[in-house]
C-alpha cells in the first residue's frame, strides 16, 4: 500500500507544496495522539478563554491550533498561517511559498462526548509583495490544495491537490497514512440529508419549504423518503456525503441577521468545497458558488449547502437559482 509521502511524489506537485502537506500530516498524528489520550491526558474542557469569534476555546482547539502554528510555520515552505482561533494571520520565513488556513479542530463541541471531530486545512500560493490580510483574500478557486484529517474510529486524511479526491487511512501499526481510496466520487442523487433542524423557524422562507418538502416523504412532492444525520461537526457530514452521497447545509438564519451564516469561508467552507465539485458534486451559498466568492475578510462568514450534485440543484431552484 503506497504512504502519503510516496502518493505526494507522484502527484506532479512542487516540492514545497509536499513538504507543506506532510507537515500537516505530522500535525494530524500529533493532535490525534493527543485525542486518543483523551481524559488521561488531561486535555478535555474548556481553555477558559473566548476566540475572536467569542466562542469558548477547548483546551485541546489550542492544544491543536498550537500544533499546527509550530509545524508549519516551522517547515520552511509556509509564509504565513490564518486560522479560526487566531484573531490575524501569523507571518513565518519570508522564504515560504505558501499560505495555509486551518480550522484546527472543527466540531469542538464533540471532543468532551468523545465523538468526531477534525482538522480542516486550505492551502494557496503566496503571490509576492507585502504580506498582509490581503495576500489571504484569494477565492476557493484559487487552493492548490484542501483537504481535512478526520479523527474518528480510524483516522483520516482527504486531500484534494486538484486532481480529484483521496483518502488515506492512518496506519497504526507503520504511524503512516497510506491510501485507501483513489478517487472519491459522489452520486448526483441522494434520500439524505444534514441540517440542525432545531433552527427550523429562524430559516428563511427558501429553505423552510424546501425541508418542508423533504420531510413529506413519499406522500410530498419529492414523492420519495429523506433520512437525516447530524454529526454536529462539519468534518464529519461532509465526510459522510464524499462517503455516500447527501446534501449538507448550514443555511443562513435570522438568529443573528447580521450574520452572514455560521461557517467560515476561508476555514471550512472553501476547502470543502474544493473537495466537494473534485468529487463531481457542488457546493453554493443560497446565491453564488462558493468557489467564486471574492472574501473580504479572513474570518467571513457564509451561508452553505453542498453534496451531490443533482440534490444541491434541487435545492438552489428554491431559492430562485436554476442550475
Ligand atoms: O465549526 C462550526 C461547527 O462546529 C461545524 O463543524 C458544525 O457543522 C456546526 O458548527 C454545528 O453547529 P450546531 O452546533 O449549530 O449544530
Ligand atoms: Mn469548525
Amino acid at each position: 500500500m503506497q504512504t502519503f509521502s510516496a502518493s505526494l511524489r507522484d502527484a506532479g506537485i512542487s516540492a514545497e507544496l509536499a513538504n507543506t502537506l506532510n507537515a500537516l500530516a505530522i500535525a494530524g498524528k500529533d493532535i490525534n495522539f493527543r485525542l486518543q489520550q483523551g481524559s488521561i491526558g488531561g486535555v478535555l474542557g474548556s481553555a477558559g478563554n473566548e476566540n475572536v469569534q467569542g466562542e469558548t476555546q477547548k483546551k485541546l482547539d489550542v492544544i491543536s491550533n498550537d500544533l499546527l502554528k509550530e509545524i508549519l510555520l516551522g517547515c520552511g515552505s509556509v509564509r504565513a498561517i490564518a486560522s479560526e482561533e487566531e484573531d490575524s494571520y501569523v507571518a513565518g520565513p519570508d522564504s515560504g511559498q505558501y499560505l495555509v488556513n486551518f480550522d484546527p479542530l472543527d466540531g469542538s463541541s464533540n471532543i468532551d462526548i468523545n465523538a468526531m471531530v477534525g482538522t480542516i486545512f486550505s492551502i494557496y500560493p503566496f503571490n509576492g509583495g507585502e504580506l498582509s490580510e490581503q495576500s489571504f483574500l484569494q477565492k476557493g478557486r484559487d487552493q492548490v490544495a484542501a483537504g481535512y484529517i478526520l479523527y474518528g474510529p480510524s483516522t483520516m486524511l482527504v486531500l484534494s491537490t486538484g486532481n480529484g479526491v483521496q483518502m488515506y487511512t492512518l496506519d497504526p501499526a507503520i504511524g503512516e497514512f497510506v491510501l485507501t481510496v483513489e478517487q472519491v466520487s459522489i452520486d448526483a442523487d441522494t434520500k439524505e440529508f444534514a441540517i440542525n433542524m432545531s433552527n427550523q423557524r429562524f430559516w428563511a422562507e427558501p429553505m423552510q419549504q424546501y425541508i418542508t418538502d423533504l420531510l413529506q416523504g413519499s406522500e410530498g412532492p419529492r414523492g420519495k423518503n429523506f433520512n437525516m444525520r447530524w454529526v454536529a461537526a462539519m468534518v464529519g457530514d461532509v465526510h459522510r456525503v464524499l462517503c455516500r452521497g447527501g446534501l449538507f447545509t448550514y443555511p443562513w438564519d435570522n438568529r443573528e441577521p447580521g450574520k452572514a451564516g455560521k461557517l467560515r469561508l476561508m476555514y471550512e467552507a472553501n476547502p470543502m468545497s474544493l473537495l466537494i465539485e473534485q468529487a463531481g458534486g457542488e457546493s453554493w451559498t443560497d446565491k453564488e458558488r462558493i468557489l467564486d466568492i471574492q472574501p473580504t475578510a479572513i474570518h467571513q462568514r457564509v451561508p452553505v449547502i453542498l453534496g451531490s450534485a443533482s440534490e444541491v440543484k434541487n435545492c438552489l431552484k428554491y431559492h430562485g437559482i436554476d442550475g
